[in-house]
């Protein structure tokens, strides 16, 4: 028994932030952005929408893609790392939203790795055998975590959200296997100091912007670079795939920069490899998918196709895929 994607889809709220427009917000330019990071615009969610709008939009179109009845859906996972609130879960308000109701939700919180996290929660739970058609959405509102008057965060982020129907297949096709990493030793790289329950929210926390995320760019960079061409690395090598065997490799969308170092150690040419930051910069969880539905909508990908997902993020987290794709099931 195993799992594979039956239908895939994404929503990207119509809303475009430009560097044209960051230039008029921070002391930044245009030039600084797309040769340092790739970015040239990003989305950014309506204030009346929350994550769980953008997550259920997506999950309509990915089970209109499946062609199948939503009421065949038996879990609900969302990976996320803006939740609509701390409580319920945004996984509880999708549900609600999509008129379902006595299943499984829940959230997960990989950060950027939360969608190839939550593929892999889904195939698990399948091959329980208990569930046949799980719901897996990453959906972000990175902009409502972002400052700014911060230049060296601001520029870089983006909201958006993917969700895929994830079915029981007796073929060997599918999620065929993941490699799943994380390190909590540098959780202090990349964080939102409060809103938590070591610092709730005060006047004091609010006057000094810590509701904001906070990252440390140049080591995360490294960290990143190694972290993701190693398990690129690992997952090839215990399924005996070469590089050559892989038809598109799907990283990560952070920074142009670590994509390129990430081809280049794993000898991956970049036409095999799919970037779509110049739109919508990093969406956190949502990057990975949103590219994985591009890339499957502009027929860079076809059944029978092996691909490689990638991703890395706070925690630090990260993890990779390998994937026979077979949207039939
Ligand atoms: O989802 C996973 C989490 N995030 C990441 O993986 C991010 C990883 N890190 C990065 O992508 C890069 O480190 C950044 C894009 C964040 C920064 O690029 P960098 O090449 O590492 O630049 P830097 O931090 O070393 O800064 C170089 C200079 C600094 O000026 P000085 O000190 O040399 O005078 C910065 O102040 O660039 C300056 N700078 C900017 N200048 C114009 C930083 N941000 C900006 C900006 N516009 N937006």
């Amino acid at each position: 028994m195993g799992a594979t994607i039956t239908g895939i889809g994404s929503y990207l709220p119509e809303k475009v932030l430009t560097n044209a427009d960051l230039e008029k917000m921070v002391d930044t330019s245009d030039e600084w952005i797309v040769t340092r990071t790739g970015i040239k615009e990003r989305r950014i969610c309506p204030e009346d929408q929350a994550s769980s709008d953008l997550g259920a939009e997506a999950a309509r179109r990915a089970i209109v893609d499946a062609g199948i009845d939503q009421s065949d859906i038996d879990m609900i996972v969302c990976a996320t790392i803006t939740a609509d609130m701390i409580f319920p879960s945004t996984a509880c308000i999708i549900q609600h939203k999509l008129g379902l109701d006595n299943i499984a939700c829940f959230d997960i919180s990989a950060a950027c790795s939360g969608f190839i996290y939550g593929l892999e929660i889904a195939r698990n739970f399948i091959d329980t055998g208990r569930y046949k058609r799980i719901l897996v959405v990453a959906a972000e509102c990175m902009s409502r975590v972002t400052d700014y008057t911060d230049r060296t965060t601001c520029v870089l982020l983006g909201d958006g959200a993917v969700a895929t129907i994830v079915s029981k297949t007796d073929k060997n096709s599918g999620i065929l296997d993941t490699y799943l990493g994380a390190s909590g030793k540098y959780g202090n790289l990349l964080y939102v100091p409060a809103g938590g329950s070591r610092m709730p929210a005060s006047f004091e926390t609010v006057e000094k912007r810590l509701h904001y995320m906070k990252m440390e760019g140049s080591s995360l960079f490294r960290i990143a670079v190694t972290a993701m061409s190693e398990s690129v690395k690992k997952i090839l090598e215990r399924n005996q795939v070469s590089s050559e065997q892989i038809k598109l490799i799907i990283p990560h969308q952070a920074n142009i920069r670590i994509i390129q170092s990430v081809a280049k150690l794993t000898d991956f040419p970049m036409e095999k490899v799919f970037v779509n930051i110049e739109k919508y910069g990093n969406m956190s969880a949502a990057s990975v998918g949103v590219a994985l539905d591009e890339a499957v909508k502009s027929e860079r990908i076809h059944n029978g196709d092996l691909i490689c997902m990638v991703s890395f993020g706070a925690g630090l987290t990260w993890a990779a895929n390998l994937i026979r794709w077979d949207k039939n099931g």
